[in-house]
């Protein structure tokens, strides 16, 4: 069995602009392991996100191979491409993006009803998810009703709720102070430890890195080290 739960191969990625081509990856090659945490550092502009979202499907690379959890992704159709994201890939950005008229409870079972499932296989599941992330009472409040933390905290849950095996995570407490980017990490290391989820985390923050089971460095389109 391949324990690799993503691989990347020779990715390139450029983006055309009125100015004339702009080359961000140059060749990046990866292999992630299940259960592994991974931190992506490098100055900004170099290619993090575009990196992420490559990863996680929400953009395809301009060549190369990717492969997740065993399925060659440069195969599929947009329609199998959407089914793979949602069955393996949860993303979680600086910025929530919870949907200010839902509860904690409907963002977190929002990813799993746009997959298809019944709410009523998804409350329990969500509950359990919110409760991890000490969040259990405060499942019928609204984004605006709870703080920057909290709200990155149902974001998090959010990414796992299709039973994701591998969470993006670009810049996850980019936004919060101290204490709440403390907090944050903790809980993703608990998440990774206790759901064997394999998490890949765009930062700035050394600290958060230096955390990581990995680092990969990204430098001019590649990955020094
Ligand atoms: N849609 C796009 N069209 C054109 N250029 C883009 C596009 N998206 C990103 N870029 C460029 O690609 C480069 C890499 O951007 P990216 O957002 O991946 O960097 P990053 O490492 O995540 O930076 P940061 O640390 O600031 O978040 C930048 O030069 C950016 O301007
Ligand atoms: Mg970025």
């Amino acid at each position: 069995m391949n324990e690799n739960v993503l691989e990347a191969r020779e990715i390139y990625k450029s983006y055309p602009t009125a100015d004339g081509q702009i080359d961000v990856l140059l060749g990046i090659n990866l292999a992630i392991k299940r259960g592994e945490i991974v931190a992506v550092v490098g100055p900004s502009g170099v290619g993090k996100s575009t990196l992420l979202h490559i990863l996680g499907i929400l953009d395809r690379p301009t060549r190369g191979q990717l492969r997740i959890d065993s399925t060659q992704v440069s195969s599929l159709s947009d329609d199998q491409l959407a089914k793979l994201r949602n069955s393996t890939v949860g993303f979680v950005f600086q910025f929530h993006y919870l949907l200010p008229e839902l509860s904690a409870l409907e963002n977190v079972m929002m990813p799993g009803m746009i997959a298809g499932k019944k709410a009523e296989e998804l409350i329990e599941p969500a509950r359990e998810l919110l409760g991890r992330v000490g969040l259990a009472e405060r499942e019928s409040h609204r984004p605006n009703q709870l703080s920057a933390g909290e709200q990155q905290r149902v974001a998090i849950v959010r990414a796992l709720i299709n039973n994701s095996k591998v969470v993006l995570a670009d810049e996850p407490s980019g936004n919060l102070d101290f204490t709440n980017s403390q907090t944050l990490h903790a809980l993703l290391w608990e998440l990774s430890r206790t759901l064997e989820k394999t998490f890949v985390i765009a930062t700035h923050n050394l600290e958060l890195a230096r955390k990581a089971d990995r680092v990969l460095e990204l430098r001019n389109g590649k990955i020094v080290n």
